[in-house]
């Protein structure tokens, strides 16, 4: 049985994720740590929770220690758009905490999962169909702190032998709790304005695509990496991973299928749009699809019918 660590465990990613790998391992068998609040809602009652900030590695050995931890899954981040916004602090919790982290995984053998990004790549990497392995030279601090974690959790796998898995996540959408500062971030409030039946100012333009994917196969994708069999794993840091490509249009237009009168109009964003410029159209994930069996199950259609449902039964119970 695994004892898991969850750094970061409040946030977008962490909130849904401490849910799902409870319910698989057992609520005991999860600690959750937190950094600041907003709390999700019963967080402290739903299993043990430890405060950790992931800048200190003794609060991190601490814990592992603790709770016999054999698996971390390091969610500390400050994200794209805010972090440019004050890049010493996204320099400093990204890198910081995963080099916490690895130095930690290492000296109590423990597996260690840090997400990677879309952000990792940058201008001059190939747009569409983006290969696994190609040109990495991205323009935003946080797509630095990406790539560096990438290369230094792949070090520490090949000096020390550390299990280390990541996949580079595009723009995440969920119903749950809101992003924490991205640039894909529109892909998500675009649903509570429609739901409430206001007008949405997207910020980036017509014609943007990017990678995203629904939150139930974010998580799958997770879990199943962090269960692979390590011996067909050619890749580690990082895979990888999309379900769907779509731009603004796209998504206004499958919102509309449930809203014909909900209403978009544009209002740029300078930083959010040229984040979003630098960064693929599309992935090509075949390898995380061969090497441990990765495959989506949210399209555009289906994400959109399932956060429509979800959202408009958690707003009306609200009102
Ligand atoms: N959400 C997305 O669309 C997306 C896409 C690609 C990659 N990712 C990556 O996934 C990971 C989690 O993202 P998220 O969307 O949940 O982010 P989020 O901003 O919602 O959550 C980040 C969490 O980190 C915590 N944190 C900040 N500083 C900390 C510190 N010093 N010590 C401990 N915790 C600290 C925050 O309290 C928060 O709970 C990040 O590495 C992010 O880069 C997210």
């Amino acid at each position: 049985m695994k004892k898991i660590l969850i750094i970061g465990s409040t946030g977008q990613i962490g909130s849904e994720l401490s849910v799902r790998v409870r319910s698989i391992y057992g609520d005991n068998n999860v600690v959750c740590g937190y950094y600041a609040p907003p709390f999700p809602e019963g967080f402290f009652e739903a299993g043990p929770a430890i405060k950790i900030d992931a800048q200190q590695i003794k609060q991190i050995a601490d814990a592992v220690r603790k709770y016999d931890i054999d698996t971390i899954y390091n969610l500390a981040a400050i994200l794209s758009a805010t972090a440019e916004k004050n890049p010493k602090l996204g320099w400093d919790v990204g890198v910081g905490s995963l080099m916490n982290c690895l130095d930690v995984a290492r000296d109590y053998k423990c597996g260690l999962f840090t997400p990677s990004s879309i952000g990792a790549f940058g201008p001059n990497t190939p747009k569409d169909n983006t290969p696994q392995d190609t040109i990495q030279r991205p323009t935003t601090v946080y797509g630095i702190t990406k790539v560096l974690g990438e290369l230094v959790s792949d070090y520490y796998f090949e000096h020390w032998q550390v299990n280390t898995r990541s996949v580079r996540f595009p723009g995440l959408i969920s119903n749950v709790t809101l992003p924490g500062g991205g640039t894909t971030d529109y892909a998500v409030e675009i649903f509570y304005k429609a739901v409430k039946g206001e007008v949405f100012e997207c910020p980036v333009k017509a014609g943007t695509f990017m990678d995203m994917m629904y939150m139930p196969d974010a998580l799958d994708a997770m879990i199943h990496l962090m269960e692979a069999n390590p011996e067909k794993l050619i890749h580690r840091n990082s895979f990888n991973v999309t379900a769907m490509s779509f731009d603004p249009e796209m998504l206004y237009a499958a919102i509309k299928k449930y809203y014909p009168n909900f209403k978009m109009v544009y209002n740029i964003d300078p930083l959010k749009q040229a984040i979003a410029d630098s960064w693929p159209n599309k992935l090509d994930d075949s390898c995380a699809r061969k090497e441990w069996g990765w495959q989506p199950h949210y399209d555009l259609d289906k994400m959109t019918a399932d956060m429509i449902s979800k959202l408009s039964g958690k707003l009306s119970s609200r009102a």
